[in-house]
């Protein structure tokens, strides 16, 4: 009894150790196979050990996706990057091809899950409320929420910045965000949390957390992740990040839902949490934890991103004070026209502020890359190049906006560029040349059906506060700062130096 027993699962171990082997095989085969594929795309690098080229690709990342663009203008190449696996570079000429795959074949989802470990700092990246909700619910609003917008821009302004009577250094970034936080606040979760201090910055420090947590993750050897990952510091404080966002919501969401359901005169609130719940009746469905959820993946897309690209543009204007005239000059006249309310209409007349910004980020963006994506079906390209399944897909958009096929002198910083070609062009060029244009060219916000769906909130939120700034205030750089501070590089990425002063003065009439 005991030995058939014993056989038994002497016997099972057998086949599970067979079975074992059958599978180690076909990865190990699979493996052979995709490093074959891989190796069959010409490399930027080829010599050098993998920790060397890791270091260059850090330090130099800007110049290597500059090199390939000139090296492979028709072609896609592989890159080492900062895990030790390639990405796989693609030039925008093959955009208009990839973007009408779908996402079984070229996921973005998967490509964020990949970037951001989302397996344990659970951010949200594959939800569907977020993006219908923003997309049908938020852009549509905003000729209607723009005046509402304005005014929780000028109150945040008033309380987040110092009097400025004579000249004053200013952290402009840690001030900026908090007026981002509190902007968008009003209409991501509405008049009851928007002025909470302890949600707001809760919200703020989320991201840093995910990013700490990220890079916690990224520093443990793959197979040990699901053990040592649950337990490290920094992935826990994410779990009490979600716990403190749900029992913030929980008692607003219950009263909404309550006021819903009991009261015949209530009047929704016009915000996203009550889109959001509009949009998720089924209570089994979407707990208050999985909106708390929602809510923080929404911060992570838009605050610091808004905030940084402020800064981008603000770091510019500090250097370039020739522009200051002309554009509080176009500001003035545009409220004038819509009896002193920043409107949509008075937004959209803001052409020469839209052209600023938008040559700022030709510059100085928020990353070298873009259009990030995970191939899940190997894709034959039309010149002929296979990429194998599996691979991390890039497209170097700084180079793009470098190159003088796209910008004429691209070396020069004209601000007004892209106004003068929206006075001048054809309708099609008025259309390819604003701050929210995504195209072959522009892909600061993405490119194809992924591309930013909230690009039109943060582009009006990031105009209402850079209008109140150029008609408020003179700007300069710190003392003994003649250029413009520099931007911190890293591989693929580019930040404005956050820990940096800006000098502001009041304006005297
Ligand atoms: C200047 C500020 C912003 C920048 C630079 C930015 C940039 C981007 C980029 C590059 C993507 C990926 C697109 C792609 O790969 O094709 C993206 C996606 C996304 N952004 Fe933004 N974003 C900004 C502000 C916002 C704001 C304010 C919101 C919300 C109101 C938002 C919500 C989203 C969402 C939900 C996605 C995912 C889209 C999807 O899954 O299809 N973003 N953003
Ligand atoms: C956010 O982070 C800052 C700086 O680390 C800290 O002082 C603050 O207490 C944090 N706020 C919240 C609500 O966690
Ligand atoms: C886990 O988190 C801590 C604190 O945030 C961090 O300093 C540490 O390096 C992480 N541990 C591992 C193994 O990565
Ligand atoms: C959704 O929310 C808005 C509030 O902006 C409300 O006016 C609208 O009627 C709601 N739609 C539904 C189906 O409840």
């Amino acid at each position: 009894m005991e030995l058939q027993y014993l056989s038994g699962v002497s016997h099972t171990l057998q086949t599970v150790a067979f079975a074992t082997i059958i599978f180690g095989a076909c990865v190990f085969l699979s493996q052979v196979n995709y490093r074959a594929q891989l190796a069959k795309l010409p490399a930027l690098v080829e010599e050098g050990s993998s920790e060397k080229k890791r270091t260059n690709y850090i330090k130099y990342g800007k110049q290597l996706y500059a090199e390939g663009y000139e090296k492979f203008s028709d072609r896609i190449y592989r890159m080492a990057t900062i895990d030790g696996v390639d990405s796989i570079v693609v030039p925008p000429q093959f955009l208009p091809e990839l973007r009408k795959l779908p996402d079984s074949v070229l996921s973005f989802p998967k490509a964020v899950d990949e970037a951001m470990e989302t397996k344990y700092t659970l951010l949200l990246t594959d939800e569907s409320l977020l993006v219908h909700t923003v997309k049908g619910d938020l852009t549509p609003a905003l000729a209607r929420l723009n005046p509402l917008i304005c005014d929780e821009v000028n109150e945040a302004m008033q309380e987040e910045m110092p009097a400025c009577e004579d000249w004053t250094g200013i952290h402009f970034y840690g001030t900026i965000v908090k007026v981002v936080a509190k902007a968008s606040g009003r209409v991501f979760v509405g008049p009851e949390l928007c002025r909470d201090d302890t949600y707001l910055d809760a919200g703020i420090n989320y991201t840093m957390e995910v990013m700490n947590a990220q890079r916690a993750v990224k520093d443990m050897r793959p197979w040990l992740r699901p053990f040592l990952a649950p337990r490290n510091h920094s992935v826990k404080a994410l779990r009490q990040r979600e716990q403190q966002a749900t029992e913030f919501l929980r008692p607003i969401v219950q009263a909404r839902r309550d006021a819903e359901k009991n009261d015949p005169d209530y009047q929704k609130p016009n915000d996203m949490l009550q889109w959001m719940l509009n949009r998720s009746t089924d209570e089994e469905k979407y707990p208050t934890a999985r909106i708390a959820r929602v809510q923080l993946g929404l911060t992570f897309a838009a605050i610091h991103t808004t905030s940084l690209t402020t800064t981008n543009v603000l770091y510019t204007l500090a250097v370039k004070p020739e522009y200051i005239q002309p554009l509080r000059e176009e500001i003035r006249a545009a409220m004038a026209e819509n009896d002193g309310v920043i409107t949509s209409r008075a937004l959209q007349s803001m052409e020469k502020l839209d052209s600023f910004m938008k040559e700022t980020i030709r510059f100085d963006g928020l990353g070298f890359t873009s259009f990030s994506r995970k191939v899940l079906q190997g894709i034959t390209l039309s010149n002929g190049q296979f990429i194998p399944p599996g691979v991390i897909i890039e497209v170097p958009s700084h180079a793009a906006y470098q190159d003088a096929a796209n910008f004429p002198n691209p070396e020069e910083f004209d601000g007004f560029r892209f106004a003068k070609i929206r006075k001048t062009g054809s309708a099609v060029d008025k259309a390819r040349n604003q701050f929210v244009s995504t195209n072959e060219q522009n892909l600061f916000f993405g490119y194809g059906a992924h591309a930013c769906p909230g690009r039109f909130f943060a582009a009006n939120e990031i105009k209402m506060i850079l209008a109140r700034i150029i008609l408020e205030y003179d700007i300069k750089n710190a003392e003994g700062q003649t250029e413009r501070i520099p931007n911190i590089e890293s591989g693929r990425g580019t930040t404005p130096d956050a820990t940096k002063m800006l000098m502001f003065r009041k304006v005297r009439i």
